[in-house]
């Protein structure tokens, strides 16, 4: 079969979550690309799906433990190095757990002990267990393994619950497979313009009205945009940080020069991320000369700055893509639609100011990105870098679906 996966070799784990009922699916993905595909499951998933479907589907017989009806050995070394790729999905915290510590107490365990190709884990659990700090520790030491880790989805969960923690699509995991085996480039010929940093809105010669954006964030999308093979701009506003060289970059001062710059570039582009913390308001006049200090209250008057999202968002074409961010203190999913909406947005990227740990200046962010049509995906704790990357795997996906 000629599909894009196709002479490559998957491995693919089930451990007990309900979740396991999307693996079918999944499964069923990976094969009309034209992947081989060996299901390793556990015992505790046997429970929540058919080994029988299962072996049907990829057209092997299913291993789940370490020795066979037929008194046969299951060779883990070999499974583990069989594969181009093992995935993981859905990988519940018990498994998140012992694949952090090394506890190999099954067959999938060993298997992925004795991986020698990339292994990628689609997580899921309850929210409260998501955001339990020894399900992030162990995530964390995963990732700084080597492994994938996977952000989880918003939306109903086993318990009834509503939240954080629901296992990806098989669509959306399919799509991350892709990059990750293909290991291509995923934008070349494409361009993008990237917004970062603050933006001083002069008062007087000496003061200006800014804000403590280190547009840290915003650079790393940049550096991973243009590693992705985009050419890439980045309007960077007034701050010590740079880009890496490939990526051209137009410093400027204001939310009116960073209007004009981003206006001027948008057209050409297939891609915009809206990344700076634009000041919403300016000064309506500027003083030619320092202000003194003479009356015991002084008012400025402000008058609004242009909304560089907005004008993007409403004079794209359709195979433009426009992501933003949103920055909240409360109410933050709400909060986020409604300016994906108002702003005609592709994505918000939202972050709020009470997750700890994320905040300006910080190496890491934790995020969650919304999308039309109620789509959601929640990122653990991560660094702007690691997170970047994701965010330009998603911005990829999506603008080839636009193509
Ligand atoms: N943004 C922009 N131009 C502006 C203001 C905001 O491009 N003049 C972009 C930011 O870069 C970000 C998004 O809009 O991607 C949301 O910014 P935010 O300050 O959270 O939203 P506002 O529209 O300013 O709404 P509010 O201050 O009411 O939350």
């Amino acid at each position: 079969m000629n599909g894009i996966l196709s002479g490559k070799k998957i491995l693919l784990g089930i451990t007990g979550g309900i979740a396991a009922y999307k693996s079918i699916l999944l499964l069923r993905l990976l094969v009309k690309e034209g992947a081989t595909v060996q299901v390793v499951i556990t015992p505790s998933a046997a429970s929540f799906v058919s080994p029988l479907v299962l072996a049907t589907l990829s057209k092997h017989p299913v291993a789940i433990e370490w020795v066979k009806d037929d008194a046969q050995w299951a060779n883990h070394v070999m499974l583990g190095r069989w594969a181009d790729i093992i995935v993981v999905a859905p990988t519940t915290c018990n498994t998140i757990s012992k694949f952090a510590t090394g506890l190999c107490d099954n067959l999938l365990m060993a298997v992925l002990l004795s991986a020698t190709c990339p292994v990628m884990i689609a997580p899921a659990m309850d929210e409260d267990m998501w955001l339990h700090a020894a399900t992030n520790r162990n995530m964390a030491t995963l990732r700084s393994d080597g492994h994938i880790v996977l952000p989880v989805a918003h939306g109903e969960l086993g318990s009834g619950l509503t939240g954080e923690g629901r296992m990806l699509e098989p669509e959306i995991i399919l799509a991350h497979i892709v990059q990750m085996v293909s290991g291509s480039k995923p934008l070349v010929g494409l361009s993008a313009v990237v917004t970062a940093g603050p933006t001083h809105e002069p008062i007087d010669p000496v003061r200006f009205i800014g804000n403590h954006s280190s547009g840290l964030m915003g650079i790393e999308i940049a550096n991973a945009l243009q590693a992705a093979g985009a050419q890439t701009t980045l309007v960077l506003g007034p701050t010590h940080l740079r880009a890496n060289s490939a990526v051209n970059t137009i410093m400027v001062t204001t939310a009116q020069q960073m209007f004009d710059a981003v206006a001027n570039v948008f057209p050409d582009t297939q891609i915009g991320v809206m990344a700076a913390a634009v000041a919403d308001y300016r000064p309506a006049t500027v003083a030619d000369q320092k202000i003194k200090k003479q009356a015991h209250e002084l008012a400025l008057s402000l008058v609004k700055n242009p909304d560089i999202l907005q004008h993007c968002g409403m004079n794209k074409s359709t195979n433009q893509l426009v992501v933003g961010f949103a920055l909240e203190t409360n109410n933050e999913a709400a909060n986020a639609i409604e300016k994906l909406q108002r702003k005609n947005a592709d994505m918000i990227v939202m972050n709020s100011l009470q997750d700890e740990g994320a905040t300006f200046g910080s190496a890491n962010n934790k995020v969650t990105i919304f999308e039309p049509g109620g789509l959601s995906q929640s990122f653990p704790l991560m660094s702007k870098q690691d997170l970047a990357k994701e965010i330009v795997s998603l911005i990829a996906k999506r603008i080839h679906e636009k193509a």
